[in-house]
């Protein structure tokens, strides 16, 4: 959607804030024992005592709350009786609404004393959503966020996933512009604009570039590699970008 009045701002931000808190509940909650299904029944009630919804179930009919994403699943991975163990790395991903508005959220994290190649992905894609950040402006492309991802991948001597994107958000979950993708294409080519909500969502992959969706119609799954996501829902305004999710 393009925000243009205060009232659209107030509303992003207002679910911005609850996917956001929801996101850190779960975090903080992530400890070795607790299975996934445990996590996304508190997110369930965080919404509820919040008046919003979730994103997942209400538009998609997704069997949970939140999507929750163990190893080698990556993103919409299913709530279920997995036992998060330590070391573990988890990608949680919040996105819900309220009177109307979007907002989308995630990040991955590794459980306790977990491996440092894993750690450093997970830095590094916080760090590629930053580069992106800086170039999300009004009359810049879509393109030009990808290109700072897929730079800041190879800086590290990593790669990105290509068949995972951010998109654009506001009014539902997925709007226009259809795709953000995690490295440069001539034909990502849409022209940000003044007030555009857009959920930018880099990928960034230990080897592999694309993953592939589970049996269960809904898991998306790598072979060999980790991948970490780091997600916010932001409004680009011509004086910076305001993240509705931190
Ligand atoms: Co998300
Ligand atoms: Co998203």
């Amino acid at each position: 959607m393009i925000a243009r009045t205060e009232e659209d701002f107030n509303g992003l931000k207002e679910i911005g804030k609850i996917c956001g808190a929801i996101r850190d509940e779960l975090v903080q909650k992530t400890q070795p024992g607790i299975t996934t299904k445990e996590l996304d029944d508190l997110a369930g009630k965080l919404f509820e005592q919040a008046g919003a919804q979730s994103a997942p179930k209400q538009i998609y009919d997704f069997p949970g709350f939140t999507c929750i994403s163990v190893n080698e699943e990556v993103a919409h991975g299913i709530p279920s009786d997995r036992v998060i163990a330590e070391g573990d790395l988890v990608n949680i991903d919040v996105s819900g609404s309220k009177n109307g508005y979007f907002a989308d959220t995630g990040l991955s994290f590794v459980v306790g004393h977990g491996n440092a190649a894993l750690k450093m992905i997970c830095d590094v894609a916080k760090e590629a959503f930053e580069a992106g950040l800086e170039k999300a402006m009004p009359d810049a492309k879509t393109s030009a966020l990808g290109n700072a991802v897929h730079n800041v991948a190879k800086q590290n001597g990593l790669t990105v996933i290509k068949n995972l994107t951010g998109h654009g958000i506001g009014r539902s979950i997925h709007e226009k512009p259809d795709h953000i993708f995690n490295f440069f294409s001539k034909w990502d080519d849409v022209v940000l604009e003044e007030g555009m909500v857009i959920a930018f969502e880099p990928f960034i992959s230990t080897l592999e570039e694309e993953v592939f969706q589970s049996d269960d119609g809904w898991t998306f799954l790598t072979d060999e590699s980790y991948v970490a996501q780091y997600e916010h829902t932001i409004i680009i305004t011509s004086e910076g970008p305001v993240v509705t999710t931190a």
